[in-house]
């Protein structure tokens, strides 16, 4: 049986006062899937998010972890947090202490680890995000992609079994990014699974195996990419746009060229292009 590693049933959230903001939201995500939820700006992924470690209790519904539910007690809620760890969308929210290292070190030390086993956290961590020789640094200090480099390296430094990780290349210059998704492939192809949120539909026609559709806190679609990225009404509705690949592959079958609309990649356009002929 497939192991399913995190796991909402009808979770439902209501802000203090306000409308609700998930509605009956299920979703499965299964071990070693990367995955992305897409949506646009209000539609929930944050607060879905923070529900997913026990930060954020749900109004209705709950939210399980390799099929427990989340009980919301201390002891039991650190042992989930060891095992779900989130990057929030805004490094600011995350990195407290006055250096990057006694920042990534916070996490490992809350567990209860020796010194050696924190210090090898903290050195392990900040090489696999690029970011040795930044310890002593200020965090406050470091340029948006640095701090979302050592935000990630902090919860690295956890080792949990699933990543969540809210909008984690906004705002990076184009290295970056193809450095964020580096590190995330590193972990998944440690068997981590990985869930992010985002608007940048290019990164995650790269990255995700699955995406889930999240509209008005409603999971309105849920599919591979293909699925996703040949809706039209639903990427529009979701405020999305497909891959540019997907909208020239269907520009030229409008055309009149046999192309197979489901290649995804840059260089499976490309062949696709070259093999093709002209229906009529
Ligand atoms: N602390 C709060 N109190 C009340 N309402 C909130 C709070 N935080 C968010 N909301 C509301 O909940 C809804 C969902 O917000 P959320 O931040 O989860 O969206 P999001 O999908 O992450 O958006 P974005 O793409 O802009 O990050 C919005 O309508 C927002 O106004
Ligand atoms: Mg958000």
């Amino acid at each position: 049986m497939e192991h399913i590693h995190l796991e909402t049933k009808d979770l439902t959230y209501t802000y203090p006062y306000g409308t609700k903001d998930l509605k009956k939201v299920n979703i499965q995500i299964k071990k070693g899937e990367k995955i992305a939820i897409m949506g646009p700006n209000g539609a929930g992924k944050s607060t879905l998010f923070s529900h997913f470690n026990g930060l954020t209790e749900p109004t209705s519904g709950h939210v399980e972890i390799d099929g427990e539910k989340i009980i919301f007690e201390r002891d039991e809620l650190l042992k989930v947090r060891q095992k779900v760890g989130i990057v929030f969308q805004d490094p600011n929210d995350q990195l407290f202490a006055p250096t990057v290292k006694e920042d990534v070190a916070f996490g490992p030390m809350n567990l209860g680890l020796d010194y050696e086993e924190v210090e090898k956290r903290i050195t392990e961590s900040l090489e696999m995000v690029g970011m040795s020789g930044f310890e002593e640094k200020t965090p406050h200090h470091l340029s948006g992609g640095q701090q979302k480099r050592v935000a990630i390296a902090g919860i690295i430094a956890m080792r949990p079994d699933i990543m969540i990780l809210d909008e984690p290349t906004a705002g990076l210059d184009p290295e970056g990014v193809d450095k964020v998704l580096d590190i995330l492939n590193n972990l998944n192809e440690d068997g981590i699974s990985i869930v992010i949120s985002s608007h940048d539909i290019e990164m995650v026609n790269q990255f995700a195996d699955k995406i889930f559709v999240l509209y008005n806190g409603e999971i309105i679609a849920q599919g591979d990419k293909h699925q996703i990225f040949s809706d039209k009404e639903l990427l529009k509705k979701a405020h999305l746009k497909a891959p540019v690949t997907t909208e020239i592959l269907y520009k030229l079958k409008e055309n009149g060229l046999n192309v197979d609309t489901e290649k995804l990649s840059i260089e499976e356009t490309v062949e696709e292009i070259l093999k093709v002929k002209k229906i009529n």
